[in-house]
Parts: structure tokens; sequence; C-alpha cells
């Protein structure tokens, strides 16, 4: 991928930036891991960098590295498709190559002050320079500022190519949905001093980005990569995009009910959030149905044809894609669906079992796209018509998939635990949950994670070494 910028075989400028963006992602991507690793050693030796580098902070940098690696990856990805989509170039590329190095930039300096500075004293300045507090999106005020300049630059990329060149439904949909997402992170920008209040505005982003408009990001995503990558047919992608627009609006933006459970909202968000997010399974199921038939269709009318071999034009990015199909449902569907009832929800609240459907979701539903996406940019890049996975491809997805599976159901389990001893049992005390945190259950599990969060990073640095070499092998082959 590191060469792939280079070697000009992409078309357009658009998807040149795209790649930029996606090289940057993966980099945050190894950087999420490996303070994921330390967070989870900090589980089983408590005193491990004590003081040095705390649970806290290594816990921080690992979810915010999680949600901007995502944001780039999903940036690239639209860059990549724009020109495709429109027809056109993008619109104000050179302004969107700048927005890039001043996001990448202010990144980088966030990252840093994350690591070395660490925390503040809870004061304005805090807020302003080191770390806003607002779990998964804790950038310092003046990146805030920063971000939403450069989204607004990137928006107006989008935007006026979209208006410029022809409108496709997927386009339409994406550059509605994009409105939603980027200004819905303007809800976690302000301060207020009542914590329930600061909690309810935190939600309209972290729920109303993962359970409404990334989802629906993942649908214009999975439809313009269905096309490309098996030929599918616009007409039929577009139908089911509007249908899962509906179906995940309709369900997801009430759905946020279940994150008021507790909070000190109102009662009546106990119904809501119960009924909402009860209904949220529905479209991920559809959106997994969707792209197997649509697969299973292609490779039928292949073989109607008597054509041998299969339809599928870049077999990691489809592998990926397909796991994203599951993995979304499994994840955020099956995963989210157990503890989203208020009965449910009074034992498992801030459990393990919410790390585990945080790692299940967070990974099966855009991870795994992403990487797909990243995948066929370097098809692209290395103007191949087809690119077959390769040992490597295979180890990756292999070793990745396995382990965050295997740190989910350890997480699972570690969560169960909580629920007989420290909730059912002891009552959810402060001794209920320091006794149930020592018990060799819950030491097992987290044993278990740790040992399965190595495994995954295994598989990165398998997925890392066959992404820089993957698309010479295809033009090797292909010559
Ligand atoms: C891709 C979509 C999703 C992602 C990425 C995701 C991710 C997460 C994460 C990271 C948390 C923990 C938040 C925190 O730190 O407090 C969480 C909480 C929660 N999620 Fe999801 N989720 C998704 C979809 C769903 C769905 C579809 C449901 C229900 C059907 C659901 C139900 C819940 C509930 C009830 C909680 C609160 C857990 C608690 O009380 O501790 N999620 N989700
Ligand atoms: C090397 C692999 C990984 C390890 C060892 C690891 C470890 C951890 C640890 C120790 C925490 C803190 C949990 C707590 O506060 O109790 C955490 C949180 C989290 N991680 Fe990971 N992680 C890894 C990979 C991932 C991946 C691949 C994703 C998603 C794509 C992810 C998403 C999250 C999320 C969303 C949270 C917050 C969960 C919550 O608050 O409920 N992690 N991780
Ligand atoms: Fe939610």
């Amino acid at each position: 991928m590191l060469n792939s910028i280079k070697t000009h075989s992409l078309t357009n400028k658009g998807q040149e930036l795209g790649m930029m963006y996606f090289r940057v992602a993966i980099i945050l991507f190894g950087a999420q891991l490996v303070m994921g690793l330390i967070a989870a050693i900090q589980f089983l030796v408590p005193g491990f960098l004590f003081e040095i580098f705390d649970f806290s902070v290594a816990r921080m940098v690992h979810i915010n590295a999680l949600v901007v690696w995502m944001l780039y990856a999903m940036i690239g990805s639209t860059y990549l498709m724009l020109t495709d989509e429109t027809g056109e170039e993008v619109v104000g590329i050179a302004i969107g190559k700048l927005g890039f190095w001043v996001l990448t930039v202010a990144v980088t300096i966030v990252v840093l002050v994350y690591i070395f500075v660490q925390i503040g004293a809870g004061t304005e300045t805090t807020i302003w320079l080191i770390n806003e507090g607002r779990e998964y999106i804790e950038a310092p005020r003046w990146a805030d500022i920063g971000i939403v300049v450069v989204v607004l630059i990137f928006y107006w990329n989008v935007f006026a190519t979209y208006m410029k060149g022809e409108r496709t439904g997927i386009m339409t949909v994406m550059v509605a949905n994009l409105l939603a997402l980027a200004g819905l992170y303007l809800a976690g920008m302000f301060f207020t001093d009542n914590i329930s209040m600061d909690q309810f505005w935190w939600w309209w982003v972290i729920h109303l980005w993962v359970e409404a408009t990334w989802e629906v990001f993942v649908g214009t995503l999975a439809a313009y990569a269905l096309i490309k990558l098996i030929g599918a047919k616009r007409e039929i992608v577009e139908m089911w995009l509007w249908i899962e627009v509906l179906m995940l609006f309709g369900s997801g933006i009430l759905g946020m009910g279940h994150h008021y459970f507790w909070i000190g909202t109102p009662e009546y968000w106990w119904e809501i959030g119960a009924l909402f997010s009860a209904l949220e399974p529905v479209p991920l199921i559809a959106m997994f149905v969707h792209v197997l038939y649509d697969w299973g269709k292609e490779q039928g009318i292949a073989k109607g044809k008597g054509e041998t071999g299969t339809v599928i034009a870049n077999g990691p990015a489809m592998a990926w894609i397909v796991t994203n199909a599951f993995g979304n449902f499994l994840g955020a569907g099956i995963w989210g669906f157990f503890h989203t009832l208020p009965q449910v929800n009074i034992y498992t609240h801030g459990t393990q079992f919410t790390a585990a459907h945080g790692h299940l979701a967070f990974f099966g539903a855009y991870a795994t796209i992403l990487i797909g996406m990243m995948y066929y940019g370097i098809q692209r890049a290395y103007g191949v018509k087809r690119m077959k996975a390769t040992f490597k491809s295979k180890m990756a997805i292999f070793m990745i998939t396995f382990g965050v599976l295997g740190m989910g159901i350890a997480l699972t389990i570690a969560g169960y635990e909580q629920v007989l001893i420290e909730r059912a049992e002891l009552g959810a005390g402060w001794n209920a949950f320091f006794t149930a945190q020592n018990l060799p259950w819950y030491i097992q599990a987290q044993t278990w994670r740790a040992i399965m969060g190595v495994v995954t990073f295994v598989g990165f640095i398998y997925l890392v070494i066959d992404m820089l070499t993957i698309g010479k092998h295809a033009q090797e082959v292909e010559a």
C-alpha cells in the first residue's frame, strides 16, 4: 500500500487522497492494538506501568485511536469512490489534500499529548489543550475546532462533486448521511457541568454515529463494493440501500433510549429505548441477507452462462465484506440485543459484557468493511483486474477475526461472572466489584482475552505485510 500511491495506476486524484487517508488509518489501527494490549495486561498485572502509563491512559488512547482510524478510513473510502460514482474529478482536490495534512498534523499532536502529558488539572485549560474527557471523542477543544474545519473541507469536496456529476442513489444517501454524521459531532463539543446533560448529548454523537449514521455509511460502502467486486446490479443494491436507510433510522434514532436508562433522564426512555433498540437487529439481518443474496445471484448467473470460477474480482476485499455482513449482525445485532432491555441491562450495565459487545460490534460492523475498502483501494492503485487472496491475506483475516471473536467470548464470560457475583449475589456495591474482579473465573477470562489480543495483533502484522505486498504480487500474476 505504501508503494501504491507512487504506482500511478490510480485513475483520479480522489483515489490518491483516499489512499493517503488509508495509510494513516492503518498506522492508527496498529497504535490502537498496542494500547489495547497494554490495558489488557494491566487487568492481569495491575502494577504494570503504574503511574507511568496508567490503565486510564492506555484505555483512552485505545478507544480514541479506534474512532479516529475509522473516521480516516471512512473519509478515505469516500474519496476512493467519489469519482467512480459521480463521473467527475473531485472538486477542490487541492484544498482537500491540504485538509488531510492539517488533520494529520493535528491528530499527531493530540496523540503525543495523550501519551506524554496524559492528564490535566481539570480546568478550562485542560479542556482546551489536553483532553476533553468525553469517552471515545476526547480530543481537546482546539483540535475539535480544527476537525470541524477539515470536515467542512471534506464535505465541500463531496457535495460539490456530487452536484456537478451524476447523482446516483448511493451518492445521494452518502451526501445526506455525511451531513448528519458530521453535524452530530457538534453535539459532543460544548461544555456543561451537569453530568446528566453532558451524557445526554454525548450519546447523540456516540450512539447516533454507530447505530445510525455509521451504519448507513456502511450500507453505502457495501452497495458500492458489491457493484465493483461481484458486478451486482445497481438497481438492486440501491433499492436495498433505501430500505436499509429506512429501517436503520427507524429503529436506531429512538433506540438511543437504551443509553438513557440510568443517567437521570425521564423514565419514559425505558419503554422507548427498549422497544426501538430491540428492533435494531432487523436491518442488520437484512444487510447480511442482501450481501449473500447478491453474491449467490451473480455467481449463479455466471454459472448459467457456462463460466467457471468465481465472480469475485478482489478476494480479500470480498472476504472482509462478507465478514462484515455477518459480524455486524453478530456483534451489534445479537450482542447488542442481549443487554438492550432494561430488565437485563440492570444487571449487565457497565460490566465486561458491555466491553464484549463493544469489541464485537466495532470490529464486526466497521473494522471489517473498512479493511475491505483498503484492499479494494490497493487493487485500484496497482491497476489489476483481479486480486486473489494470498496466504498472508488469509492468515490476516483468520487471525484477526478469530482473535477478536475469542476476546468477545472471554469478555462475555467475565461479564457473566460479574452479573452473577457482583450484581445478583452481592448487590453491586464497591466491595462487590472488587470481590468479583478477584475470583478465578474473572481472572481466567481476562487471561484468555489477553491471549486472544496477541492472536489479533499477530494477525494485524500479517495484514500490514499483505497490504504492502499483495498489489505487486497481483501485478506479477497478471503479467
Ligand atoms: C455497529 C453498531 C454498534 C456499535 C459499534 C456499538 C458499540 C457499543 C459500545 C462501544 C458500547 C459501550 C459504550 C460505553 O463505553 O459506555 C455500547 C453500549 C451499548 N450497546 Fe451498542 N453498539 C452497536 C449497536 C448496538 C445495537 C444494535 C444494540 C441493541 C440492539 C446495542 C445495545 C447497546 C446497549 C444496550 C449498550 C449499553 C450497555 C451498558 O449499559 O453498559 N448496541 N455499544
Ligand atoms: C489487541 C487486541 C485488543 C486488546 C488486547 C483490547 C483490549 C481492550 C481493553 C483492555 C479495553 C478496556 C476495557 C475496560 O475498560 O474494561 C478495551 C476497550 C475497548 N476496545 Fe479493545 N482491545 C483490542 C482490540 C480492539 C479492537 C480490534 C476493537 C474494535 C475494532 C476494540 C474496541 C474497543 C472498544 C469499543 C472498547 C471500549 C469498550 C467499552 O467501554 O465497553 N478493541 N479494549
Ligand atoms: Fe446504542
